[in-house]
């Protein structure tokens, strides 16, 4: 099966550019029906532009509330049909109802081995820590954040003298082999 997705980005779009290029493949199990973001200048929708992939904007700014502002995200995701919400340094937490709306049919990447270091500046913790490895985890979205089912892991070592940006370097090189190989996993299992 060829899934269909629509990748949720808040910045810099690395992850998402990841996926773009594994999609260019023939072989691969996914295409990417939309780029979505909640920032008008998130610098990754200039790269999906450029690739001619379709972008959606709504500033959650402009709503009163979380509820508003997915009640649109909702309504713009009718015009696309999409398989998988593939949410790539998303920054909005999505509320339980979002997520229950889209079972196991929104993913995440987060830089930490996870359940180790849920939520913000995970790197800069596993420093703290006098940890000696870390990674990047894809995991499905369940209401409470950072803490659904782990898809696939890679572990990357923490190197003495390493900062929080060293680290989140290395880390980066890794989350862009592991998100294209956590699709192909979920769009296999589905072909099963
Ligand atoms: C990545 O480190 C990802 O793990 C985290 O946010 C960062 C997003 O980077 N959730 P990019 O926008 O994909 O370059």
């Amino acid at each position: 099966m060829v899934l269909k997705l629509a990748i949720f980005i808040s910045g810099r779009g690395s992850n998402m550019l990841s996926i773009l290029k594994a999609c260019e493949n023939p072989d691969y199990p996914a295409e990417v029906k939309l780029v979505f973001s909640n920032r008008p200048d998130a610098a990754g929708l200039k790269v999906a532009q450029e690739k001619s992939i379709a972008v959606e904007v709504i500033d959650h700014k402009a709503y009163d509330s979380r509820e508003a502002f997915e009640e649109q995200v909702s309504k713009c995701l009718k015009n696309y049909d999409v398989d998988l919400i593939v949410l790539a340094g998303f920054m909005r937490v999505l509320s339980d109802s979002f997520v229950k709306q889209w079972p196991e049919r929104i993913i995440n990447i987060h830089p930490s081995l996870l359940p180790e270091y849920k939520g913000l500046h995970p790197h800069e913790r596993a420093i703290k820590d006098g940890k000696t490895e870390s990674g990047c985890s894809v995991h499905y979205v369940t209401p409470e954040l950072d803490s659904g089912p782990v898809i696939r892991q890679k572990r990357v070592p923490i190197l003495p003298g390493d900062t929080a940006e060293t680290l989140a370097d290395r880390i980066l090189a890794q989350e862009h082999i592991l998100y294209p190989e956590a699709i192909k996993i979920i769009a296999d299992s589905i072909d099963k």
